[in-house]
């Protein structure tokens, strides 16, 4: 279906829980994170009567994400449902990784078609800073159980920050040279915790294309995927990069997507406030048709694009691991 400008929206993201293993620190505060309450977050079903509604208004990929997807109890059950689901052909998961090793045979097996992977650091002691408590060598673990069992493209992403690990970004390209990865490099959006964005800690589109460009040569590639990253390959390599560039170079005019969070908020646009409460009727017995009209609401009230460096207090202060990215 089409928004008011447009775009079709074929996309949804349905954040399955706002909890998270680790504590990234653009994300995450440490300490004193209210987390919803359970009574509050859809349940199994509610959450697929929605991707049901929305594959009947032309939704046909559905990316699973959180907090972390993989802590919720289940998720494997909900994938084989939303992989039945009659319209729905791309099914994919944005994940941490620290448990995907346990779990990406079961995953695939239920239907989950790939996964996107955060590694922000290919150094163990500076994951483990970005991270507070990650495990490069788990992640990189069920990066590898992800490729064995065929949940492909396997896409890395990594949030670029100056000053912090943009000195690796040669060393993630490295790693395309011979592994079929697709290594994202983000700009930094001013979302999470509220102190982490500054302008200064944003490395723009045009710096990492540079930073790259002092050791390899690069032509743009077309990765099959359905989101924002326009994606480059070193002749040769067997995988790709890729930038998501939301802050320098606005993608919004091809946007084709809706976020539904774990407490049942259609959410329009990830750089606005806007949102729409489902659980409510849900809950109060909204019949099929109801639900997809409501769906159908939030899908029209896109906004034409972000303005989170307009809104900066107002957006700042949104919490990523209740929309999911
Ligand atoms: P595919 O292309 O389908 O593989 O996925 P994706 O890149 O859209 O999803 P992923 O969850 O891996 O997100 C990577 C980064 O892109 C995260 O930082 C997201 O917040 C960001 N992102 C995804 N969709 C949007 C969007 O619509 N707007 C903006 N501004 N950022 C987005
Ligand atoms: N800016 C850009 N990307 C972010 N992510 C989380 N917070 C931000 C932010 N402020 C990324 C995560 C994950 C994806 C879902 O979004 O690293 O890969
Ligand atoms: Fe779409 Fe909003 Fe993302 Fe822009 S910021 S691409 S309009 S969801």
């Amino acid at each position: 279906m089409q928004d008011l400008y447009g775009r079709v929206v074929t996309y949804m993201r349905v954040s399955v829980t706002d909890r998270c293993n680790l504590r990234c620190r653009y994300c995450m505060p440490l300490e004193g994170v209210r987390f919803k309450d359970p009574a509050d977050v859809l349940s199994w079903d509610e959450l697929l009567r929605v991707v049901r509604a929305a594959a009947g208004l032309g939704v046909s990929r559905i990316r699973v994400t959180g907090g972390e997807p993989t802590t919720r109890p289940g998720l494997v059950d909900f994938v084989r449902e939303v992989a039945a689901t009659p319209g729905i052909r791309d099914v994919s998961m944005t994940t941490n990784g620290m448990l995907l090793a346990g779990m990406a045979a079961d995953l695939r097996r239920a239907g989950l078609g790939r996964v996107n992977v955060s590694v922000d650091s290919l150094r163990a002691d500076r994951f483990r800073h970005l991270t507070h408590f990650g495990d490069l060598q788990a992640v990189l673990q069920g990066v590898e159980a992800a490729l064995a069992e065929g949940l492909e493209p396997v896409k890395l992403n990594c949030v670029a920050l100056r000053g912090e690990n943009d000195d690796e970004l040669v060393d993630f390209v490295a790693l395309t040279e011979s592994r079929p990865l697709h290594v994202r490099f983000i700009e930094l959006m001013p979302l999470g915790t509220s102190h982490a964005w500054t302008r200064e800690r944003l490395l723009s589109a045009e710096a990492i294309r540079e930073r790259i460009a002092e050791r390899y040569a690069f032509v743009p590639d077309a990765l099959e995927g359905g989101g924002p990253a326009k994606y480059y390959r070193v002749p040769g390599h067997v995988g790709t990069f890729g930038i998501i560039t939301a802050m320098t170079e606005n993608f919004c005019h091809s946007c084709n997507r809706v976020r539904l969070t774990a407490d049942g908020e259609l959410q329009p646009c990830l750089g606005s406030l806007l949102a729409m409460d489902l659980r409510g009727p849900l809950r109060a017995g909204a019949g099929d048709d109801e639900l997809r009209r409501m769906v159908a609401k939030g899908i029209r009230a896109k906004p034409e694009r972000h303005l989170m460096e307009e809104y900066l207090e107002e957006t700042a202060g949104r919490r990523m691991w209740t929309i999911g990215g």
